[in-house]
């Protein structure tokens, strides 16, 4: 599999195949650094991690990623450049695609990423955008892969905030593997039409489902239900309405009872707003696969550089 060169700005421009790549390469590298094995696969190359929206996990993703791998990564912040303000993005880009080698992008515009990656001419990976966030559910499917120890007809129920960016990814990315996808939402948060249309495509090809529903009886059956933050970052001002409308959709010990089976885990893709979203005493218990999933950000992250930008001959 070649994919060097190419950028990650959603799961929808990769295969199943070249998906399933990505996650075998992340679980190799995994293997590695719980022997001490680096390889230095990225020396040489300078990395430019542009974020407009704050981040734990992704940005010490690509930065370990990045050190561990033999590459410089240079931090630009909110305040650091000018990016869509003083200077247009296209701008920016022709600029950093003359010194680095590779630029992470975490704002607000999938727009603004798409641009990155057409005038910088070097990979560009999307670290989040008001619309994706691809990065974060390849370290969700290599976590369930883990624990069920296969991904295909696994029953997987998103619940809380079934049009935002991540509930926008997790269709696309379940309904690519053969993962059975249910948005569960309320109606006036259920994702865009073209795009359930678009995943069900995908699904038909995996032989899976995709189904979008407001009635908390859909999680029975799942293996995983999985939830999110009820506001995402630049929307807080949606605060008190979303809790109103969300709460019969929080993830507790009623909700987990209901799937039927004693086997389902509970995912999140952190930082969780516990009481809100998810109960304390849920995410305690399923503690130990919330924070697999976590850690499992830095090896799929470094997988994505791997690829599209190493030398995969060193590993
Ligand atoms: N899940 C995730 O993207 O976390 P951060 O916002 O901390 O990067
Ligand atoms: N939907 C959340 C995801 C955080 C990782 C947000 O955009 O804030």
């Amino acid at each position: 599999m070649n994919l060097k060169g190419r950028s990650f700005l959603t799961l929808k421009d990769f295969t199943p195949e070249e998906i399933n790549y990505f996650l075998e390469l992340a679980a190799k590298l995994k293997a590695d650094k719980k022997k001490g094995i680096t390889h230095n696969t990225l020396a040489g190359k300078n990395i430019a991690l542009i974020f407009e929206k704050p981040s734990t996990r992704t940005r010490c993703s690509f930065t370990v990623g990045c050190v561990d791998e033999g590459a410089h990564p240079e931090y630009l912040g909110k305040g650091d450049i000018q990016l869509g303000k003083k200077e247009s993005v296209e701008d920016t880009a022709r600029v950093l695609g003359r010194m680095f080698d590779g630029i992470e992008f975490r704002g607000f515009k999938q727009e603004h990423v798409e641009k990155l990656a057409k005038y910088s001419k070097v990979p560009v990976w999307n670290g989040l955008t008001d619309t994706y966030h691809p990065t974060q559910i390849l370290a969700d499917l290599l976590t369930m892969e883990e624990h069920f120890g296969r991904l295909k007809g696994l029953n997987f129920v998103y619940v809380g905030d079934g049009r935002n960016n991540m509930g926008n990814s997790l269709m696309i990315g379940c309904s690519k593997v053969g993962v059975n996808i249910t948005i569960l939402a309320p109606k006036s948060l259920w994702p865009e039409e073209a795009l359930v249309n678009e995943c069900k495509e995908y699904a038909q090809t995996s032989n899976a489902t995709v189904t979008i529903s407001d009635d908390v009886e859909a999680v029975k059956g799942a293996d995983v239900i999985y939830t999110d933050v009820w506001c995402s970052m630049g929307e807080e001002d949606k605060a008190a309405e979303r809790v109103a409308l969300l709460k019969p959709y929080q993830v507790n010990k009623e909700l987990m009872n209901k799937t039927g089976k004693k086997e389902t885990i509970f995912m999140h893709c952190l930082p969780a707003v516990k009481g809100n979203e998810v109960t304390e005493e849920v995410f305690e218990e399923h503690a130990d696969v919330v924070f697999d999933e976590a850690e499992n950000r830095m090896h799929t992250i470094k997988a994505i550089m791997v690829a599209t930008l190493g030398n995969k001959e060193l590993i």
